[in-house]
């Protein structure tokens, strides 16, 4: 339990598995009721809101596509009408995939960006309100440090990712002083479940640290962002040094 955080509201999305998981069940271990923000992935998401309401917070399952503007609308006036609030926003949804650039289209392209970028603008401008309306609204958005040296076989990606963190500096500036805004660029955490273990070592190589991270350091970083009331427009390379080499 964490003093600070008891009794907050907040939204994960992608929150049913892996990273998105993580976080949403260390908030809940700090005391916030947790909207659990699911596409797919209902039976992963259920299973996540039960095991944060054994932890005795609220937490219910929100079903969005939010490369849709109405159903990211509408899940947030779902969020309000559920919890009355909305103090912390992750946003941590995301695609993943490999785009050789001969091979891409424009549908591809635009289906990447507004997966991985529109998203985090309409469930930032949806959610705005609702967190200027909090004692002290957050949004913590997850972005890559492929942003800062981009992957050419990843392209749509990376590009998608560096728009990202603009868009975490515009809205720090935007919604000052009343919502914070910062962002953890990841580096290789959890790579897809059908990369082997070959990779895995290619890419604890590319690190100055010589691994790959782990779910717990996201999870840190994300808190540090939740709960640092100085931090606005911070962007946070969590990558073992991946970026500098
Ligand atoms: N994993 C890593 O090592 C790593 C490295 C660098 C950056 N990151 C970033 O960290 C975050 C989490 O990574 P992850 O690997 O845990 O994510 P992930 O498993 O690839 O995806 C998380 C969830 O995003 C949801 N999602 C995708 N498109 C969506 C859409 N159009 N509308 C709604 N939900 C959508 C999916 O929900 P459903 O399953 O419910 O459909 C998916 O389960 C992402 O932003 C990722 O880019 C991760």
């Amino acid at each position: 339990m964490d003093m600070k955080l008891q009794g907050k509201v907040a939204l994960v999305t992608g929150a049913a598995k892996r990273l998105g998981r993580f976080i949403a069940l260390e908030l809940g271990k700090r005391g916030c009721h947790v909207a659990v923000h699911y596409r797919k992935s209902e039976k992963e998401a259920s299973e996540t809101a039960e095991t944060l309401r054994a932890l005795g917070v609220k937490a219910e399952i929100f079903k969005a596509d939010l490369t849709d503007e109405g159903q990211v609308k509408a899940m947030m006036d779902a969020v309000a009408q559920t919890f009355g609030q909305l103090d912390i926003l992750v946003n941590n949804a995301a695609v993943f995939l490999r785009t050789p650039f001969h091979q891409t289209d424009a549908a591809t392209w635009r289906s990447i960006m507004d997966a991985n970028l529109t998203s985090v603008f309409l469930c930032s401008r949806y959610a705005a309100k609702l967190l200027e309306e909090s004692e002290g609204g957050v949004i913590v958005n997850i972005s890559d440090t492929a942003a800062f040296s981009p992957w050419g076989a990843f392209l749509p990606y990376c590009v998608s990712k560096a728009g990202v963190i603009a868009l975490t500096l515009g809205l720090a500036k935007i919604l000052a002083p009343k919502v914070r805004v910062n962002c953890v660029a990841l580096g290789t955490i959890l790579p897809p479940e059908d990369y082997g273990e070959n990779w895995r070592q290619e890419m604890s190589e590319k690190t100055l640290l010589k691994r790959l991270g782990t779910p717990e350091e996201v999870v840190q970083a994300v808190l540090f962002c939740v709960t640092c009331d100085y931090l606005t427009g911070a962007v946070i390379p969590l990558d073992g040094g991946r970026f500098l080499r």
